[in-house]
């Protein structure tokens, strides 16, 4: 993957790290970047503005109204001239201003008004990093969707030694390559995805219906982040009440049927995740009026399976996606009973989470994943909001992709 014309503006914060930001420059600049820089009043304190633009060719910008950088290229127009942009060191103050939205100086101003991916660079002294106000402040970062790369731990300039030391601009390098060549490869494949999400109702008569507690929100996600990589994603929902961007599409259903009928509709596709809590079994005759308690009798209702979408799309071998995905609900042997399920269902992977912790999975916020791969081997995703769950799985959907794509 080349960097050749890519265009990168680098802001420089006050920490000793700042030093390594002119071996990047030199790095990138080897790979044909563009590159603008802006550095902060701290930042001054480690390099000179001199050898940033000897370095870049290019003006450093520092102050918010400096009438010259203005007229130039204002704030606004040097986050859009970017392709991403990478702040090295990220210090913890400059940390804490990012999580309040502050706009107190070029850096803070132009990342607020930032329409692009941005690479936070964390240096700092270990303590300073593991205190919990960062560690809220990290959090509240990547939920609001910063990019992070490090800290490492090692040697600090303090002496001290732990996490917290910066990524080397060898590291960066190997990031950035890495993000504009998934980036590069998912631009050009037009890739499309679809996914299953929330309950399937089968109703037994007009106003009864058997479901389960699923609320639809880990599979939204799942679209949102597939969606934020560039993939054309339609979701297949059954009841559930969630707002997604207008570039997915959105298919309502009620009934498993209904969901199996949608997704037939949707294919081909390259990358099927299967998110649904579809309902296992339906009414072989459903009631066409409501059934009275009087003569209600459960034993003479005959219930038969509904068709398992999931193994559907991964057995059908006219029209396989690429990457077939479920997931898997367990109240016990969360993994034990994930394995068996990715063995029946010939799926490539097995997203499971224990419905019966209230505090994740069903109708929580937050989510706990195995991730389940062919051979049987187990990843676990940490405890974290469905979104930032969404986005790791999204990632590892894509990874397969894109390696599937290039053996072929
Ligand atoms: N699934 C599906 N169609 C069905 C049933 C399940 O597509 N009719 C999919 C789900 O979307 C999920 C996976 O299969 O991706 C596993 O679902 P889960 O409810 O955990 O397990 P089941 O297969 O229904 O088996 P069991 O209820 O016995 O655990």
């Amino acid at each position: 993957m080349t960097l050749k014309n890519k265009k990168i503006l680098i802001i420089i914060g006050g920490g000793i790290a700042a030093y390594k930001s002119l071996d990047l420059i030199r790095m990138l600049k080897r790979n044909d970047v563009e590159i603008k820089t802006i550095l902060t009043k701290s930042g001054r304190e480690f390099v000179t503005p001199l050898s940033l633009t000897t370095l870049t060719q290019s003006k450093t910008f520092e102050n918010i109204f400096d009438k010259d950088s203005e007229a130039d290229i204002d704030h606004i127009a040097l986050s859009r001239w970017a392709d991403i942009i990478i702040v090295m060191p990220t210090t913890a103050n400059l940390m804490s201003k990012l999580s309040v939205g502050a706009a107190e100086d070029l850096a803070t101003t132009v990342l607020l008004a930032a329409n692009k991916d941005i690479l936070l660079v964390p240096a700092m002294n270990v303590r300073m990093w593991l205190h919990k106000a960062t560690q809220k402040n990290f959090n509240i970062l990547k939920d609001i969707g910063y990019l992070f790369i490090g800290p490492e731990k090692g040697e600090m300039a303090c002496g001290e030694f732990g996490e917290g030391k910066m990524s080397s601009p060898r590291q960066i390098l190997a990031y950035v390559k890495d993000y504009f060549n998934k980036r590069g490869i998912l631009k050009n494949k037009n890739f499309k995805a679809l996914v299953t999400t929330g309950p399937t109702r089968e109703y037994l008569d007009p106003v009864r219906y058997i479901s389960n507690e699923s609320s639809g929100r880990q599979g939204y996600e799942v679209a949102i982040a597939l969606d934020k990589l560039g993939i054309k994603t339609t979701v297949i929902a059954g009841p559930s009440n969630f707002n997604l961007p207008k570039s997915i599409k959105l298919k309502k259903i009620i009934s498993a049927d209904e969901m199996l009928s949608e997704v037939k509709k949707s294919l081909p596709v390259d990358l099927a995740v299967c998110v649904a809590a579809v309902a296992d079994f339906k009414l072989e005759k459903k009631n066409k009026n409501k059934m009275k308690k009087s003569n209600l009798s459960f034993q003479s209702m005959n219930f038969i399976k509904n068709t398992d979408i999931l193994e559907y799309l991964s057995k059908n071998n006219k029209c396989r996606p690429r990457v077939v995905a479920g997931f898997s609900a367990e109240t016990e042997s969360l993994n034990k009973n994930s394995i068996q399920k990715i063995k029946n269902k010939h799926c490539d992977f097995i997203f499971a989470n224990d419905v019966s912790n209230k505090k994740i999975g069903f109708n929580s916020y937050y989510n706990k994943i195995s991730v389940i791969y062919k051979n049987g081997s187990v990843q676990i995703i940490p405890k974290n909001k469905k979104s930032l769950i969404a986005n790791k799985i999204a990632q590892i959907l894509v990874d397969k992709l894109v390696d599937d794509r290039n053996i072929n």
